[in-house]
């Protein structure tokens, strides 16, 4: 013990006159005790400036994992993260800006859509998103599906095209939240990834560093999210709402459900040509709904009124083509070939198409949503590592959901891919993801439960 504290003296930091020693910290998280604002800060400032090493923290992460963390402990990480790295000031764009953050899922392109109705209302978003990696998409490379668009812009322009247009979203840049980067690394090969204060942290961390007054967090529950139950799902949204407000960001949590499937469309070019039909009124049920919610609760968050109200004007930016012409006001100042938006058909074809007939008749009882997003990552719409080169116009249209009643020889989804070759193994894990039962089949509801900082609503 005397050996192992000496050593970790090399690692130990002045705070307010009083050594903290990584050593100590983990030995009390260990044991369950709560950590300070002070350790935390300093704990964070030495990982991130490399003097607290990796053996350490993964320690500590362990601890968290199996202690946990009070809501002010997380609360304190989450700040300590934020500010590891660049804080946005977003004080140069007009008005209340809101964000949106969804813990990801298959098919997910809501912010395409729920961006350009949100802005059509008179609201603000100033938004960084990310890449996908495995079976999840990224809103980033969904817009990269779009000819010309660029999704890297200066300060000047990110700014002046939210003030002109109402909205705008890049990519993440350089410096926010690098502690984030390096815990998220190391909790991926350390088995801490799921723990409710290390995933809420990690999130919020980011969401309070890039700037925004208000937050939606779109939190997914399912076989095909991070958070498998609803209960669950509703203590991660609980803990981040928790956050955001401590922050002092209005931040209000939809759970939706992520045990199907959104939409019909998954792969960066279908969802985009999904995502149009949407704002053109004529999209899927399902998705259109779930972006309604959403988009009502961000205006909401923006000040523009209650729900009620809000999800009147929403629909109206349908009917009226008002959001449809907001995102092709968005592509153009961002570079992008607009008259796609216009007329999807002159999207890049992909070369082959493959159709997945059923062998068995019956209704479709469950979908397995991680497994149909793997199968569309083989196709070339996903990354397997962060190196992988996606292929935008490749992916798969299901034509039949959980509920739907299917014969044989009945067409289960479309593939698509640039290589013939890539269908077979595709098919094989998506036929796998299907589950059928003679008994026709209650779906869930899309829209679970809605966590604000006055508790819990289940629908
Ligand atoms: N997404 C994040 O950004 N962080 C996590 O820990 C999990 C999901």
């Amino acid at each position: 013990m005397n050996l192992e504290r000496s050593v970790n003296k090399a690692h130990a930091e002045e705070r307010h006159g009083i050594f903290m020693r990584m050593y100590d910290l983990i030995e009390k998280k260990k044991h369950g005790e709560e950590l300070t604002k002070d350790e935390i800060m300093a704990m964070i400032k030495g990982y991130v400036d490399g003097s607290v090493p990796d053996y350490q923290m993964s320690s500590m992460l362990m601890a968290i994992y199996f202690q946990g963390m009070t809501e002010e402990e997380t609360a304190n990480l989450t700040i300590a993260m934020a500010h590891s790295g660049d804080m946005v000031d977003l004080s140069g764009i007009e008005g209340i800006k809101v964000d949106k953050h969804s813990t990801g899922g298959v098919g997910d392109k809501t912010t395409l859509v729920i961006a350009p109705m949100v802005a059509a209302c008179g609201g603000k978003i100033a938004k960084m998103s990310g890449k996908g990696l495995g079976h999840t998409g990224g809103t980033i490379d969904k817009m990269e599906a779009i000819p010309g668009m660029r999704t890297a812009l200066t300060q000047e322009e990110f700014f002046s095209t939210v003030n002109k247009i109402g909205l705008s979203v890049v990519g993440q840049s350089g410096n926010l939240a690098p502690a984030d980067k390096k815990l998220y690394a190391l909790r991926d090969v350390t088995a801490t990834v799921d723990s409710i204060p290390l995933i809420s942290s990690s999130i919020m961390s980011k969401k309070l560093a890039a700037g925004s007054d208000s937050i939606l967090l779109d939190v997914k529950t399912g076989s095909g999210a991070f958070m498998r139950t609803l209960d669950d799902s509703i203590e991660l949204a609980k803990r981040m709402v928790a956050i955001g407000e401590h922050a002092g960001r209005r931040t209000i949590a939809v759970i939706t459900d992520m045990d199907i499937p959104l939409g019909n469309g998954i792969g960066n070019s279908i969802e985009v040509k999904e995502a149009i039909e949407t704002l053109k009124g004529h999209g899927p049920k399902d998705f259109t709904e779930v972006c309604i919610i959403l988009a009502t609760n961000m205006l909401y968050l923006s000040g523009k009124g209650d729900l009620d109200h809000c999800r009147n004007m929403v629909e109206e930016s349908i009917r009226n083509g008002s959001a449809l012409s907001k995102l092709a006001a968005m592509v153009e100042a961002q570079g992008g070939d607009s008259s796609v938006i216009y007329d999807p058909d002159k999207f890049e074809k992909e070369k082959y198409t493959y159709e997945v007939k059923s062998t068995e008749e019956g209704y479709v009882s469950h979908m397995n949503t991680e497994q149909c997003g793997i199968a569309s990552m083989v196709l070339g719409a996903g990354r397997e590592t962060v190196d992988s080169v996606l292929d935008y116009s490749a992916g798969i249209v299901l034509k039949k959901k959980t509920g739907d009643l299917v014969k044989v020889g009945d067409t289960l989804a479309v593939l698509y891919a640039s290589k013939a070759e890539l269908f077979d193994k595709s098919e094989e894990i998506l036929r796998n993801a299907y589950t059928f039962s003679s008994e026709p089949v209650i779906s869930r509801p899309l829209v679970l439960a809605k966590v604000t900082i006055d508790g819990v609503e289940k629908y």
